[in-house]
């Protein structure tokens, strides 16, 4: 048995803390046995289990278990026989719940002239009802018996395997509720943040304890501001600030690198998870990649993946480094923790300016000033390690080998979302890379990168944030070239999400490029539907430009039909 043999080794070495301190759901034989027996089809199923007796009795109950067999390892009939007795089916910590502010005819619908799409964004603003999740209480009251972790309102997750509340997710679900009018869900979802920032200091990945250590692209603050744009709440941003700064210096002090360059010391930003052991929910992919590898590569590896999963970008060729110390090679040569990523470091600025914003509305001059100069010191610092003056944009930056990647990814123009820089003609540059990078000539959105690697966040995926920060990006720039890229990339886009809805009959977490209403693949697990953050985007592009958009693949098609219907109509009128 190859895994039992690595992994026992690596239980003896390792140093740096488990994902959490559950000895059922991050460490221990349990997990372990389950896991590798491969129950499931996925290794999410078994964390999600809820115990049915406290965990000294389920320890003690497995514990008498291995004892029976000589090598200690429990059969498959026999461990299905334990989880029957000491799990139940995932799911058990929630109740119905269906939004109590859920409206029937919000008015962003009025604004979509296509009738098509307006009676599909009316189906669309109906999915909330089937993604809103109300914990039970109980999972307050005996928090030890799940992997839950308990927040005090009732959420809208994602979908599919991502039953629970998830961190930046949430940023493209909150600003389709709000569209939907849907504020009192919409702020419980934001005071979840707020009480999770309390607890741990920073927003966990998602709400189970095995992604306590781990967080993922830092969204809260944008967050309030859209609350406070639909809702022009002063109280709440007053009550916000606090675990808003929290969250912050977080960022600050335990995701930061300080370089010298030309006598000036610049701070940016990095995931980093500095966690042994592999990750709980997807633990033999872990096993089965580090296999072979000495036990400290072992752990080396299962901190860089930990830190790709904060990136919310896993997996991606986007974080490979090989022997050389350059981009390329391959699952195994992530080194997420050693890349300084763009769209993380315009993240931050927009987190920056943010910040000044909330902190002058409530009159809080000396903050906003010193949140002011923090965008200052983040436009200097993007300015001089992450803008390519010969290639006109922005890349993620190799700390090994002190140099830009310079392959493509929809983050390189992130700063164009987060305005984060400081001479207009970047922007149009950056406009120019982008129309010569070959991005966007796919019909059915922009893919994640060029690079066909087999992960979901490459070649020929397309995700809806990502989508949604390029087209806002573009949309802030003057020249009308930038504006109608924007129209056309969200043209193609919608075309894609209401042609894969038609077809299937629901909306996916990510699209195949070139699929004509296709759902994306790769991974490490088959596509999701739901999807929370796919219907937030698609409502935010309806609302912006519902006035043109058309449920039919191009402009072109559109002239050809019309064309055609012409010649029909005059071989009808001469014959
Ligand atoms: C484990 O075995 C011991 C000795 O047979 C027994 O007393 C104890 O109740 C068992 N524990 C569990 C949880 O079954
Ligand atoms: C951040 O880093 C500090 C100092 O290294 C450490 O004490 C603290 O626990 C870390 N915070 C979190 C939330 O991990
Ligand atoms: C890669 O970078 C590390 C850290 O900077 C350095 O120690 C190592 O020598 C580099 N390797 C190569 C092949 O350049
Ligand atoms: C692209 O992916 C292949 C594996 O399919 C890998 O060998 C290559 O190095 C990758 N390129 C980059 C830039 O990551
Ligand atoms: C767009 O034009 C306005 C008004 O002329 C100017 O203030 C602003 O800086 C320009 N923005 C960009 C990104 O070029």
């Amino acid at each position: 048995m190859w895994i039992f043999s690595a992994f026992l080794l690596v239980s003896e070495v390792w140093a740096l803390p488990p994902p959490c301190d559950s000895e059922i759901y991050c460490t221990g034989e349990i997990l372990k046995q389950i896991q590798t027996a491969k129950l499931f089809n996925d290794d999410k199923h078994f964390v999600d289990m809820k115990l049915t007796a406290a965990p000294e009795v389920v320890l003690g109950a497995f514990q008498n278990l291995t004892s029976k067999f000589p090598d200690g390892v429990v059969p498959r009939t026999e461990l299905q026989e334990f989880l029957s007795t000491f799990f139940e089916e995932p799911g058990k910590e929630f109740e119905p719940w269906v939004p109590p502010d859920w409206r029937d005819n919000p008015h962003f619908l009025s604004k979509i002239a296509d009738t098509t799409l307006r009676e599909w964004a009316k189906q669309l603003n109906g999915l909330w009802k089937s993604l809103g999740r109300k914990l039970r209480d109980d999972v307050r009251i005996h928090p030890e018996l799940y992997s839950s972790i308990y927040t005090p309102h009732p959420v809208v997750v994602p979908g599919g395997r991502f039953r629970e509340l998830y961190y930046w997710d949430s940023y493209w679900v909150l600003n389709g509720l709000l569209l939907s009018e849907m504020t009192d869900t919409a702020k419980g979802m934001i005071q979840n943040f707020l009480f999770l920032v309390d607890k741990y200091g920073f927003v966990p990945n998602g709400c189970r304890i095995y992604f306590e250590r781990r967080s993922q692209p830092p969204f809260l603050a944008l967050m309030v501001e859209s609350f406070y744009e639909a809702t022009k709440d002063h109280e709440f941003i007053k009550l916000a600030l606090p675990a808003l700064e929290r969250e912050y210096n977080f960022w600050m002090q335990n995701r930061s690198v300080s370089l010298d360059l030309h006598g000036t010391t610049h701070v940016l930003n990095r995931y980093n998870v500095e966690v042994g052991l592999p990750r709980p929910e997807s633990f033999t992919d872990d096993v089965e990649l580090a296999e072979g590898l000495s036990p400290d590569a072992q752990e080396k590896l299962w901190v860089e993946l930990k830190a790709g999963a904060e990136s919310g970008w896993d997996y991606t060729s986007r974080w490979y480094i090989n022997s050389q110390n350059q981009s390329g090679g391959t699952f195994k040569d992530t080194r997420t923790s050693a890349i300084l990523p763009a769209d993380l470091n315009a993240l931050m600025c927009r987190n920056e300016r943010v910040l000044a914003y909330l902190y002058r509305i409530v009159g809080n001059e000396e903050a906003a000033k010193r949140y002011d100069q923090a965008v200052s010191a983040r436009i200097k610092a993007i300015e001089s390690l992450l803008w390519d003056p010969e290639m006109g944009s922005w890349f993620d930056y190799n700390l090994l080998s002190n140099s830009r990647h310079l392959s493509f990814y929809p983050s390189n123009l992130a700063p164009l979302w987060a305005q984060c820089y400081s001479q207009p003609s970047m922007g149009e540059r950056a406009l120019q890379y982008l129309k010569a990078s070959g991005a966007l000539k796919y019909p059915n959105g922009v893919p994640t990168s060029l690079n066909v690697s087999g992960q979901q966040w490459d070649m020929p995926n397309a995700w809806p944030p990502l989508q949604h920060m390029l087209i806002e990006g573009l949309s802030k720039l003057n020249s009308t070239e930038a504006k109608e890229t924007a129209f056309d990339l969200t043209q193609r886009w919608i075309y894609t999400n209401w042609r894969a809805y038609v077809n299937y009959d629901a909306m996916f977490e990510k699209y195949d490029v070139n699929g004509d209403g296709k759902p994306g693949g790769g991974g490490e697990y088959e596509v999701q539907l739901g999807f929370g953050w796919t219907n937030g985007v698609a409502m935010q592009l309806l609302d912006q430009y519902g006035d043109r958009l058309m449920s039919r693949a191009t402009g072109v098609s559109f002239l050809l039909e019309t064309v055609l219907i012409c010649c029909i109509l005059i071989i009808l009128l001469f014959t």
